[in-house]
């Protein structure tokens, strides 16, 4: 029986929400992913909360008969891609990433093909289509890591992610042809706006994602993946830190470090989206409900999905936990 969301939302608490999400995990094993730019009580709620890579890595190893992904479309997508026997559900399967979507299969296949001989490494903020077009996936986690083994003679195309790619060329001193692609939600934080925070909190930390523009990423005291800026405020004893990602990680910032301070990093008046609205339409109803009519899931043509699956199993061999 499906129910409708807005029969059921204005009628359920939290708690009680809370409760039926809970038995629900039991009754049909499974297991709630969340990204860090969930809602805080999807967060509260899940049984993992990680970056990409860590979800990924959920994804590959759990036993649950069902993975339910708060998160966005291309993390869902992957997680079946890895289970194609297992129901894998979406609180809103049209919590798409625009990062992933500015990166259409036909334009990217005309691009590799202007760079023959290129070996192609796209992040995981992709669709299957790309995924099945790329020798290697990466996450801002481990991308690093898997370029430092390819030969340096070895041309590389990166994408979607242009500013991640600047990043990773500039840090590891070689050259990748890149894919023009950006996420809206870190691309927005400028270099004023985040020196202008710099000045109001002087004695505060930038800390970036690697998705932000360089002339951000240059301010900064540390740059890394979700999970790794998240470990960085709790093992360094600065107190107060200004946060250039999507705020969500800061619930489990605060949470694993109560004391200290986190500041959003403000962005310019005229553009105010420091959101990123996907993630946010993963809300605590969507998520009871998906589990309860065991839709919207997640399913992948079977020839895309081989043809994907070699790109992501390279990264995970070549990015051992
Ligand atoms: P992480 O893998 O660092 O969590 O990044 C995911 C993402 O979508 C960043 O915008
Ligand atoms: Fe995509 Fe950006 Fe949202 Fe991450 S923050 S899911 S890259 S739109």
């Amino acid at each position: 029986m499906t129910i409708d969301l807005a029969s059921t939302s204005d009628s359920l608490s939290r708690e009680e929400l809370f409760r039926r999400i809970n038995a629900l995990k039991k009754e049909m094993n499974a297991l709630v992913l969340a990204h860090y730019y969930t809602l805080p009580e999807i967060q509260q709620v899940a049984d993992i909360v990680g970056d990409s890579l860590a979800l990924a890595r959920a994804a590959e190893k759990t036993d649950a008969d069902v993975i339910v992904f708060a998160g966005v479309y291309f993390m869902a997508e992957t997680a079946k891609i890895i289970n194609p026997g297992k129901l894998v559900l979406m609180p809103d399967a049209r919590a798409g990433c625009p990062l992933a979507d500015s990166c259409p299969a036909e334009e990217f296949r005309r691009f590799k093909a202007e760079h023959p001989g290129a070996l192609v490494i796209t992040y995981i903020n992709s669709t299957a289509e790309i995924k099945a077009l790329s020798d290697i996936t990466c996450t801002s986690s481990n991308a690093e890591e898997i370029i430092r083994q390819i030969p340096l003679s070895q041309p590389i195309i990166f994408g979607p992610d242009r500013n991640l790619g600047g990043y990773l060329a500039k840090k590891l001193g070689r050259e990748m042809i890149l894919w023009q692609g950006y996420c809206y939600v870190h691309d927005e934080f400028s270099e004023s706006s985040v020196l202008n925070a710099c000045r109001e909190y002087p004695d505060a930390e930038l800390i970036a994602h690697p998705e932000c523009r360089e002339e951000v990423l240059r301010h900064a005291s540390f740059i890394g993946s979700t999970k790794a800026l998240l470990h960085y405020t709790v093992n360094s004893p600065v107190q107060t830190f200004i946060i250039a990602t999507e705020p969500g990680i800061i619930y489990e910032m605060q949470k694993l470090s109560p004391r200290k301070t986190f500041i959003p990093a403000p962005k310019d008046p005229g553009n105010p989206r420091t959101l990123c609205t996907q993630m946010k339409q993963n809300t605590l109803e969507k998520l009871y409900l998906c589990m309860l009519n065991r839709k919207p899931e997640i399913l992948v043509d079977e020839t895309l999905r081989l043809a994907s699956l070699g790109s992501i199993q390279r990264m995970l061999e070549m990015s051992p936990a």
